[in-house]
């Protein structure tokens, strides 16, 4: 694609607002055509920033990844409290957890985010005084990915996806809160041909699924309905591959089921703020406390925290149209949803 920003010459523009402006637009979904992958509009800064080398790695690097709405809060959450879990014991008797004072998105930046703010100097301030182990999130498709990232013995990945059914009944009800007349036919085509936010989804789960295959002791394969099937399950095996197994005084003690109640779908809607109109949290770090802009509310990252969902949007016609899409797109891949 002659206008995707992988040129030279795009590239030595990138970054500022003329480049991102010459790229292929979704303008309806605020989207942008970058190297073969829709994003967010105002992250592709912070994307072309990253890749060019302003994210300095660190040993024992954690990134979160995911395609939006596949269930990244969650992710964000159960990571944070097991990494912390020495520090931030997640029972019912540490009322001052962090999590349950700060939004998990207050917790675990988006890398994108961080470096496509404020012309990218955020993003170093922010990631360098994060405390190591570091953890952070991302939407970007493994294709995008630094070395520094992808390849790089010392940093493990995480990613989590979801049926792209239920994503995108959920990509539904978020783009509404602000975009009103965003009509689910229209995502929904948007979807079927590639063209939604971290689209195409197939090439995103593929991605991800081919370098879990390729390298499974440093990216780990995991989906929402099997997480919402076992949660302790693989809390303890999501310990295990970021080398925090937990011992077996803490399993006596139940310390993984505690990371899963503390991040529970009912408990994490029910915070005070979490159902606070207001983004960003006032209990977050000081380091990360208003980095979040304020187009989501925290509410908004909580909506029904189930599989199935899509059946009451969905006529079967369209469940059978983007089920063909997807299996089409994935044959011969190993992976199914
Ligand atoms: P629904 O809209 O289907 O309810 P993301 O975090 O990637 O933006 O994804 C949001 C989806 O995850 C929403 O799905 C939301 O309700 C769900 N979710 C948020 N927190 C969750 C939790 N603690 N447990 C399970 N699902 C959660």
């Amino acid at each position: 694609d002659a206008a995707d920003a992988s040129s030279p010459l795009e590239e030595q523009h990138a970054g500022a607002g003329a480049a991102v402006s010459a790229l292929p637009s979704n303008p309806k979904l605020f989207l942008r055509r970058y190297q073969g992958t829709w994003v967010l509009e105002t992250w592709v800064p912070g994307i072309v920033a990253i890749q060019r080398g302003a994210f300095a790695p660190r040993r024992g690097d954690v990134v979160l990844a995911s395609a939006p709405k596949c269930g990244t809060t969650w992710l964000k959450a159960l990571a944070f409290a097991t990494m912390s879990r020495g520090v931030h014991p997640p029972g019912a008797g540490n009322p001052g957890h962090p999590l349950r004072r700060a939004n998990p998105h207050d917790c675990v930046p988006f890398m994108e985010k961080l470096f496509a703010a404020g012309g990218g100097g955020i993003g170093s301030r922010v990631m360098d005084a994060l405390p190591s182990p570091r953890l952070m999130a991302t939407h970007m498709h493994h294709s995008l990915l630094p070395a520094s990232i992808a390849e790089n013995p010392d940093c493990k990945i995480v990613y989590i996806c979801r049926d792209p059914k239920d994503m995108l009944v959920s990509m539904w009800h978020f783009s509404r809160k602000i975009r009103p007349d965003l009509e689910f036919s229209d995502l929904f085509k948007a979807a079927c041909e590639g063209r939604c936010l971290s689209g195409p989804t197939w090439d995103h789960v593929l991605g991800y699924w081919n370098a879990s295959k390729a390298s499974p002791e440093r990216v780990l394969f995991l989906r929402y309905e099997e997480m919402l099937r076992d949660p302790v399950g693989n809390v303890i095996e999501l310990a295990r591959f970021l080398g925090r197994p937990f011992s077996p005084a803490e399993e006596a003690a139940g310390v993984a089921v505690d990371v899963v109640r503390l991040c529970s779908f009912e408990k994490m809607k029910d915070l005070e703020v979490n159902r606070a109109a207001s983004s960003g949290s006032a209990g977050s770090s000081p380091l990360l406390r208003g980095v979040r802009e304020g187009a989501f509310v925290n509410s908004s990252y909580f909506r029904r925290g189930e599989a199935g969902d899509w059946a009451n949007h969905m006529t079967p016609e369209m469940a059978r149209r983007l089920d063909g899409v997807m299996e089409e797109r994935l044959h011969g891949s190993g992976f199914s949803f």
